[in-house]
């Protein structure tokens, strides 16, 4: 099977209740874990990759990975661009065969990032790919803020229905109290679930995305420590959170920390336990594995995508 856009995946989440993983791509045993874990499942699946993936890993071997990938499985899988600064970045994408992108214009004001997304939506569209986009801020929610800073960081209602009516984008990224990365609450994990209702309200038919929502799952971060990490105090979003965001109505999660913390659990446990060890396939064969177990147990147990494929 070619690779797909969201349209279809997102049409049956919303219809079906269930979310579809959106996982970071950086190297070919991170897109084998995924690919594995969802052809295994029968789930559709989003590879999306970031600028610095981009980067990192050059776009011709990303794509073509992907490709590869296809040719062993017939699951839908989409690949998307995550957090594309600009349309130069977007354009890119979309002439090297991403079927989605993200224009990330939350930094701008209200006008600024209508404007932004509409310049990509009508690029995109014209090329047959869908445009993800974003409206609120994404920062950490800090203990201390009082009540109007903090309502100022999460998504208006009102001004999503007007976003999406303006830009013409196909998909909608929120902010509800997520943040990025492996410290994510200071107390207790709390979203603004109430907010993803109002936006649902006001956007029955817009698939809505969940960014930063890996749950730093504690046994790879202890596992980090155990082996040398010292990566004290992470805490992300718990599963029943997640699960309960798919039933409410958001058709995308995101994760990469979870990924991260995975495969560097699984290398530097093979770095400790044998130290005279130096093929790089005996560390990153374990670590791939760890990549396929979190991906298959976040379709499997928490988003419930499992045999939508
Ligand atoms: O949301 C950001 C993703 O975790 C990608 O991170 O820009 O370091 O690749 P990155
Ligand atoms: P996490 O850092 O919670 O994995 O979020 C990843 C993300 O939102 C990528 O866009
Ligand atoms: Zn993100």
């Amino acid at each position: 099977m070619p690779l797909v856009t969201t349209k279809e995946m997102f049409e049956k989440s919303m219809k079906e209740h269930f979310a579809i993983g959106a996982f970071n791509v950086n190297n070919m045993e991170i897109i084998q874990g995924i690919v594995d874990a969802a052809h295994e499942e029968q789930s559709p699946v989003i590879l999306q990759a970031s600028s610095g993936a981009i980067k990192y890993a050059r776009i011709n071997y990303l794509t073509k990975m992907v490709e590869a990938a296809l040719q062993e499985t017939n699951i839908p899988i989409a690949l998307h661009l995550d957090h594309g600064a600009d349309f130069d970045t977007c354009k890119m994408c979309i002439d090297s065969g991403f079927t989605s992108v993200m224009i990330d214009g939350s930094k701008y004001d209200f006008e600024e990032n209508i404007e932004l997304t509409k310049k990509v939506v009508d690029y995109a569209h014209k090329n047959g790919v869908v445009v993800e986009a974003e409206l609120g801020k994404l920062a950490g929610i800090e203990d201390d803020v009082n009540v109007a800073s903090e309502d100022a960081k999460y998504t208006d209602p009102n001004q999503a229905e007007e976003f999406v009516r303006r830009t013409g984008c196909d998909s909608l990224a929120i902010a509800i109290g997520t943040s990025h990365g492996a410290y994510k609450f200071k107390g207790e994990a709390k979203l603004r679930f109430d907010i993803l209702e109002k936006v649902k309200n006001k956007l029955p038919n817009t698939p809505i995305v969940l960014h930063g929502a890996s749950t730093v799952i504690p046994e790879l971060v202890e596992m980090c420590n155990k082996y040398g990490g010292n990566i004290p105090g992470a805490k992300g979003v718990p599963d029943e959170m997640l699960h309960e965001a798919g039933k409410l109505g958001v058709s995308k999660i995101n994760v990469d920390t979870d990924l991260r913390l995975a495969m560097t659990g699984e290398i530097r446990k093979a770095f400790v336990e044998n130290p005279s060890e130096f093929d790089p396939r005996k560390y990153l064969q374990p670590a791939r594995k760890a990549i396929y177990e979190t991906v298959k147990h976040k379709i499997h147990d928490v988003f419930c995508s499992t045999n939508k494929a």
